[in-house]
């Protein structure tokens, strides 16, 4: 049986290829209250600097849930804003409106995080009783794609709602996200005007990179090596297969010159270092905003959405359906028929630690690729470690029942789960 990779994205190669061909300054039709930046900490950090910066409050306090990505802490403690935690609802990932009606009175920014695709079933409650107190919403978007809850996108009822486009998100790129902005009391664009912009080559070294990657990721996918997980990808074989790559240098007519060669050498090398850096030291956020080559392929994604999001619900239905039928000691989120969900990654819960490593044993004999990918440390522990918290450790139930009980399951654009 094929072993699986963490997330097989969609890729519209034939996109790239023209908009790395001739498409370099076609200017795109988004909506004017879309802005592109760099990162999602990125545009996180530049809103609430911007709202620091127009508000007479001496500081502001920004809430988020205990269990999420850590990056998020650190667009907030850049921005020099008081950050505050709040736990979780273990039903779906997010509060539920009792856990925010508690502490409604001290907040001024709340984020509300909606993980593994799953809208926040309690959204609408939550952003009416934060609307009546003036409190500004912001949408992490970073998992989930154009959710909606009743037939409505969740984002609209939010000031800014923030996308992300790193490759293992629904819409995967590599390194561009969305800022919307529904907030009109400050106006944000001369700000964003001013930023610096990624210079053309940087665009379209990023683009081919993409393509290089997807290309690398599916040729594993197809060797059946059993012992083959993404996270083990060989540093050096990556690094040699992207210089011999014929996919740049031949199939996409970029020019075959040693200077491009080496500069590609260079990035890729800081890109992976980057990456293995990051777990022990983190750059400071810098906040650039986005031009029209990468737009341009955000753009031919955001049409192709519908296409591939069926894939990724069938295969939700496929992981519920192996779930049920082999009676697996766990639960994953019900949720309610008026609620769009496309799932990013498959959350299952297990009762106790044990049952966790007996579902993760039992699902990799199985061949089916399985793990606490990103969870395993809550923002709590995070900023513990920085000792910039005086919560206590029980502060947070769930978010911590989570983050040692949760596992997850791949979700893939394509039709891959059919070998069941
Ligand atoms: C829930 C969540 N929010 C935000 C982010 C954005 O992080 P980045 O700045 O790396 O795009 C991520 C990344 O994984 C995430 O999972």
């Amino acid at each position: 049986m094929k072993k699986y990779i963490r997330v097989l994205p969609y890729i519209n190669k034939k996109k790239i290829l023209s908009i790395l061909k001739n498409d370099s300054t076609k200017n795109y039709n988004f909506p004017n209250n879309y802005y592109f930046f760099n990162s999602w900490r990125a545009a996180l950090k530049f809103i609430l600097l911007e709202l620091k910066n127009n508000s007479n409050k001496k500081k502001l306090t920004v809430w988020l849930q205990d269990f999420t990505c850590s990056v998020v802490a650190d667009a907030i403690i850049e921005s020099w804003l008081d950050i505050k935690l709040i736990d979780i609802n273990l039903n779906y990932y997010s509060n539920d409106i009792n856990q925010l009606l508690k502490i409604i009175n001290k907040v001024d920014i709340f984020i509300i995080s909606h993980l593994f695709g799953i809208p926040n079933p309690d959204y609408v409650n939550i952003c009416n009783e934060l609307r009546k107190r003036n409190i500004i919403i912001i949408d992490d978007l970073a998992q989930t794609v154009w959710a909606k809850i009743n037939w409505k996108e969740i984002w609209k009822l939010s000031d800014f709602a923030i996308h992300s486009y790193w490759f293992d998100k629904p819409l995967s790129t590599l390194h561009w996200w969305l800022l919307i902005n529904n907030y009109s009391e400050i106006n944000i664009i001369n700000n964003y005007k001013k930023l610096n912009t990624e210079s053309n080559s940087k665009q379209q070294l990023d683009l081919a990179t993409l393509l290089l990657r997807y290309e690398y990721w599916i040729s594993q996918y197809n060797k059946s090596d059993s012992n083959y997980t993404v996270s083990k990808i060989n540093l050096t074989k990556f690094i040699n297969e992207a210089i011999n790559n014929k996919i740049i240098f031949k199939n996409y007519k970029i020019k075959n010159s040693y200077i491009l060669k080496i500069i590609k050498y260079i990035y890729i090398k800081f890109l992976y270092k980057l990456k293995i850096k990051k777990t022990q030291y983190r750059p400071s956020i810098e906040i650039y905003k986005m031009w029209c080559i990468k737009k341009g392929y955000i753009y031919s994604l955001l049409n192709d959405y519908n296409k591939y999001k069926n894939f990724r619900v069938e295969n939700s239905k496929l992981i519920i359906d192996i779930i049920n039928n082999k009676k697996l000691n766990a639960t994953y989120p019900k949720i309610p028929s008026n609620i769009d969900v496309a799932y990013n990654r498959f959350p299952i819960l297990s009762k106790s630690i044990t049952e966790n490593k007996k579902l993760l044993m039992l699902l990799k004999n199985k061949n089916i690729e399985a793990g606490n990918y990103n969870w395993q440390s809550t923002i709590w522990d995070y900023l513990k470690f920085y000792n910039l918290i005086d919560y206590k450790s029980d502060d947070f139930p769930n978010s911590n029942f989570a983050k040692k009980n949760i596992i997850n399951l791949p979700i893939w654009s394509n039709k891959i789960w059919n070998n069941f």
